[in-house]
């Protein structure tokens, strides 16, 4: 067996489509290893969604570049979305590279492995999806299985690279979608999270051609329990305005379905949602959180913010602060502005936030994010919750088995066997910033 390295960056939708891309090496005979230094194909996966996690791309392969002058048969794969945006400009940055592989030809990888291996360098990244056939997935081990349901995105806010890096909405059929959840069941997972840059807006088809959205989906999965068993069915990520009255009822409905929704809102002040091209303003947002909260009990809602959107004022970012608060939102991703070459805002240089700026705003965004987790936390002291075992750890001397609440919140638990894998029954007794602490019952 040859030997392959991958590093993934960015979000789940990478991750899942290394596991993608380890099943197809499989059919090539590539194991993977855990030690870069030991691999003969080297890949890594990248993300553009700041400029940062793309430095961190081109660090990490400057490494393998000096490796390759001393071992020129080792093989290195550029892929995921610096591939999709840069193509073969990447070649003249870095030339020791032998595949650049764009986000939609993934399934060409086994092909495109043995060409490169016969000396050819190639860059496929033209925005044509190749065809899913065939599909092998070496999941990596845990509970959760995630399952891409959709990719791409229509909705062009100014700030992202996204509909650059994974191209227009498309929706996976709903059969293909059926077999992979069915196949994560048999191996034993026990959550499965479906993926989608605009999630809600899954729009498949089945087989006799009939129409199949989120909430039909759900509802699919949600009916294998009967063979299955108990499991957990999450999905992410939701566009505000794409969530459907019918979507809420089927997770008030579902008995597998669990009450969470991320509902990025990315800035709490209407004219920044103007510029950043966002299709709602604060009281609509609020609206269907509040509307969210009222039918499904318990439920947890998360949220993305941006710092430091360029012509951002001090006031404009306070309002985003007071929203976080305002609105109880019970934890978000919060990112400093990054220009992305490309994108609408990246052109608005004039308006450009100093470093300075960015950087303390964020910080006091996070000031508020860390009290709005707190107080989401303490909500839940005395109460009875079930969590879903992930981890079992020795943390200084204790014994702690640590997993989620059907609403999404890290709960450690004191116990001396190791119950992975399994739905327990907890009381919380206490809650920090970021997590909560519970005992069995
Ligand atoms: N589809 C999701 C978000 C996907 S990108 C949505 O519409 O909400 C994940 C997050 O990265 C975004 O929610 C945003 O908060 C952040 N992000 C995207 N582009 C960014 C940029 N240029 N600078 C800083 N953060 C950014
Ligand atoms: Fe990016 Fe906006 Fe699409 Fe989300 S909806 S992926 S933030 S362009
Ligand atoms: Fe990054 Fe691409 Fe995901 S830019 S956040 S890896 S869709």
């Amino acid at each position: 067996m040859k030997k392959v390295y991958i590093e993934t960056l960015g979000c789940q939708m990478n991750k899942s489509d290394e596991e993608r891309m380890l099943g197809m090496l499989q059919w090539l005979d590539y194991e993977q290893t855990l030690t870069s230094r030991e691999a003969d194909l080297l890949i890594i996966n990248t993300c553009s969604i700041r400029q940062l996690s793309e430095d961190k791309a081109f660090s990490a392969i400057g490494t393998w570049g000096k490796w390759k002058r001393k071992r020129p048969d080792l093989k290195i794969v550029f892929a995921g979305c610096v591939a999709q945006q840069k193509k073969k400009d990447l070649f003249k940055r870095a030339p020791y590279i032998d595949l650049v592989l764009g986000t939609q030809r993934l399934y060409e990888l086994p092909e495109l492995i043995k060409r490169i291996e016969n000396g050819e360098r190639i860059c496929s990244t033209e925005e044509i999806p190749v065809s899913e056939e065939n599909l092998t997935i070496i999941r990596k081990e845990g509970t959760n299985a995630w399952i891409p349901i959709m990719e791409g995105c229509n909705n062009f806010c100014t700030y992202c690279i996204v509909p650059y890096t994974r191209g227009r909405e498309r929706s996976r059929e709903f059969e293909n979608i059926m077999i992979e959840v069915k196949k994560a069941l048999d191996e034993g997972f026990k959550e499965i999270t479906l993926l989608g840059q605009n999630v809600d807006s899954y729009s498949g088809k089945n087989s006799s051609g009939e129409d199949v959205n989120l909430a039909k989906l759900l509802r699919e999965i949600d009916a294998l329990s009967n063979v299955y068993g108990k499991f957990r069915i999450r999905f992410l990520t939701s566009y505000p305005t794409d969530i459907t009255e019918e979507l809420i009822d089927t997770v008030v409905e579902l008995d597998n379905v669990c009450e969470y929704f991320h509902i990025p809102m990315q800035s709490g002040d209407d004219y920044t949602l103007k510029k950043m091209n966002r299709r709602y303003d604060v009281a609509t947002y609020t609206k269907i959180c509040n509307h969210i909260r009222d039918k499904v009990k318990d439920v947890t809602i998360t949220s993305d913010f941006i710092a430091g959107f360029p012509g951002e004022t001090e006031e404009q970012f306070q309002n985003t602060c007071k929203t976080m608060l305002d609105l109880e939102l019970d934890y978000s991703n919060t990112a400093a502005y990054s220009p992305r070459e490309g994108t609408v805002a990246a052109k608005w240089t004039d308006k450009f936030l100093s470093r300075e700026v960015k950087e303390e705003r964020l910080a006091r965004l996070n000031v508020a994010l860390r009290a709005a987790c707190l107080k989401s936390n303490q909500k839940y002291i005395g109460r009875e919750m079930e969590i879903l075992v992930e981890k079992f750890e020795n943390h200084k001397g204790i014994n702690i088995n640590s997993g989620r609440t059907r609403n999404n919140k890290m709960v450690h638990v004191p116990c001396d066997t190791n119950r992975i894998g399994e739905f327990i029954n907890v009381k919380i007794t206490n809650a920090k910033t970021w997590y909560l602490s519970g005992e069995l019952i």
